[in-house]
């Protein structure tokens, strides 16, 4: 088998307007709000990194700029931080930066669905294969999400590989959902896609989640504008059209998902992290023990 193309690019659609977390996300990108004590957005690029990516490009939106700021030196601050001699928190700020030159930003102007942001990105992803990651899905596991998708990619000789999820069929209506062919470990063959289907057109129980490789093939199809689900430019639709021109899998992944862009699965997220972290399950435990009576 020809070794496919590896992923070195990665894009984080950003630019969506978080309405379910009004009034929070008025001023601060939803992106930016923390599970603990880093932003979700940070959790995505550092499982990219893990998985090998050197480039991370931002597709933002109005009111965004923060997230810029965010993966940028703040010169006083870590000054101020030296001059305390916080070198821990002073190491753990410089250590999450990507390198210089190898962040990008670029604006979709209106919020016109997923598959338009990610079509917004084209010029700077190029004729190369890509991931795109969404911040909002939050994957925790000992090894990334993403990773363990680019084992699935090497081993099944590249083409398009999307994260996916098992869900009962009365949540299906809010997913990108899978019709499946053969299944190979972790990769199972899509046959076809659809976006939010109605209860009784859903082909399986196979959900996409926010983790994406794709091929650059797919700009064309997004260059077609057409508008799916809910009025929007879905990604689904233009990976659909991928199939059976080229490898298309739905890989499983081994990690826990939290679907911070949602209230419960938000909160859910800081109480499983926060457990998981021996500087804080301690007092967070006896808090719940109070709070739960
Ligand atoms: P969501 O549909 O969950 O984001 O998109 P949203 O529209 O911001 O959320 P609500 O429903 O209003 O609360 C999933 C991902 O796609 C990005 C979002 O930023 C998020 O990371 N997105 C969505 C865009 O970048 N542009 C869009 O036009 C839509």
């Amino acid at each position: 088998m020809v070794k496919p193309k590896p992923v070195r690019i990665a894009v984080f659609p950003v630019a969506g307007l978080g309405t379910r977390f009004l009034p929070a996300t008025k001023a601060v990108p939803k992106e930016m709000l923390t599970v603990v004590d880093k932003p979700v957005v940070q959790y995505a690029v550092e499982e990219a990194r893990e998985a090998g990516i050197e480039q991370f490009v931002f597709v933002t939106g109005r009111g965004k700029h923060i997230i810029e700021d965010h993966f940028d030196h703040a010169y006083e601050l870590e000054s101020q931080l030296e001059g305390r001699g916080k070198k821990a928190e002073l190491a753990s700020l410089l250590e999450s930066l990507p390198k210089s030159g190898s962040v990008f930003f670029t604006r979709q102007q209106k919020p016109l669905g997923l598959g338009h942001a990610v079509w917004c990105a084209r010029h700077l992803v190029g004729d190369q294969p890509f991931a795109v990651l969404l911040p909002d899905d939050l994957m925790v596991g000992k090894r990334g999400a993403l990773a363990q998708m680019m084992d699935v990619y090497n081993e099944i000789g590249g083409g398009v590989v999307v994260a996916a999820e098992e869900k009962p069929k009365s949540e299906l209506h809010r997913y990108g959902v899978f019709a499946t062919g053969r299944t190979n470990g972790k990769a199972i063959e899509v046959t076809g896609m659809v976006e939010k289907p109605k209860p009784a057109q859903a082909p399986s129980c196979l959900t996409a989640i926010g983790r994406y490789i794709i091929q650059p093939e797919i700009f064309a199809e997004l260059d077609r504008k057409d508008k799916g689900a809910g009025g929007e430019i879905q990604l689904t639709d233009s990976l659909a059209r991928l199939i059976g021109k080229m490898p298309f899998h739905a890989a499983m992944t081994d990690c826990v998902r939290f679907d911070c862009g949602d209230k419960v699965g938000f909160l859910h997220a800081n109480l499983a992290v926060g457990l998981s972290r021996a500087d804080i399950a301690p007092g967070l435990r006896e808090a719940l023990r109070k709070t739960s009576g």
